[in-house]
């Protein structure tokens, strides 16, 4: 059985002070979620999100991380300076750094084999857009992207990552993927880890991402191959949030 989990992603919002009531109430909120709850913070709030979140049910991660260990990067942040404030998760690959920053499908990978390197569990972000779902090429965009990562690390290491479907066209956009859309894809994506490997396959997380709300959640995560969701926008509101790991 597949323990579900529940992922916030902040995106690029939040202040000290309105973190603070935020991270408060979903720790107090979380207490006894029979989910996997875990929070992902602009960098600079990953201090205050383990001074507030230590010691509960609630884990925290980082938006994204360097493919590179350390160096001459400006700007970049890596696997060790993320396990340092005690990260759980990284996301990788989400649609706003493959579309606004360019990450390709081979810094993709690179990036989740960094986050591996350093300890931490990977969220692989892969999903189509638009143009993509009415070309009819939905499974061949995310086998691509799955394929990216798989050649890279191999199958085996998924026992320590987690993948997120996120339909670019469902971000941020308030049209959530029907229960039964997201579920063809993420049988799809099961099915390739098969392929590899059935025990990771069975043992996987698949996390659905995309306009899901308190009301739409516990259909998404009733179908048999979405364990949990990667939240955006509903994860800013601690009831809207806490509503969603409860449906989890
Ligand atoms: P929304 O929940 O705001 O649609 O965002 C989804 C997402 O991109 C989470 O990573």
């Amino acid at each position: 059985m597949r323990v579900k989990l529940v992922a916030g992603n902040w995106k690029m919002h939040g202040s000290l002070a309105a973190n603070l009531g935020l991270l408060d109430a979903v720790r107090a909120g979380a207490a006894g979620c029979k989910a996997d709850v875990a929070l992902c913070v602009p960098y600079p709030y990953l201090a205050q999100a383990r001074a507030v979140l230590g010691g509960s049910n609630v884990a925290w991660g980082a938006q994204d991380v360097s493919e590179h260990a350390q160096g001459a990067w400006t700007g970049e942040v890596s696997g060790a300076m993320l396990a340092d404030f005690a990260c759980r998760y990284a996301i990788v690959g989400h649609s706003e750094r493959r579309s606004f920053f360019g990450d390709t499908d081979a810094v993709v990978a690179a990036k989740f084999s960094a986050a591996l390197k350093a300890g931490l569990t990977p969220i692989l972000c892969v999903g189509e857009t638009l143009s993509e779902r009415e070309a009819g090429i939905t499974g061949d965009v995310v086998t691509r992207q799955l394929d990216a990562v798989l050649a890279k690390c191999g199958a085996a290491v998924f026992s320590r990552a987690v993948v997120a479907y996120e339909p670019v066209w469902a971000i941020g956009t308030g049209r959530t993927a029907s229960p039964a859309q997201a579920q063809e894809v993420h049988a799809l994506i099961r099915a390739r880890f098969a392929l590899e490997d059935a025990g990771i396959a069975a043992g996987l997380r698949i996390l659905y991402g995309g306009s899901v709300k308190a009301g739409n959640a516990a259909e998404l995560f009733g179908q048999p191959d979405i364990d949990g969701g990667l939240i955006g926008g509903a994860s800013l509101i601690a009831a809207d949030f806490l509503g969603i790991c409860a449906a989890a």
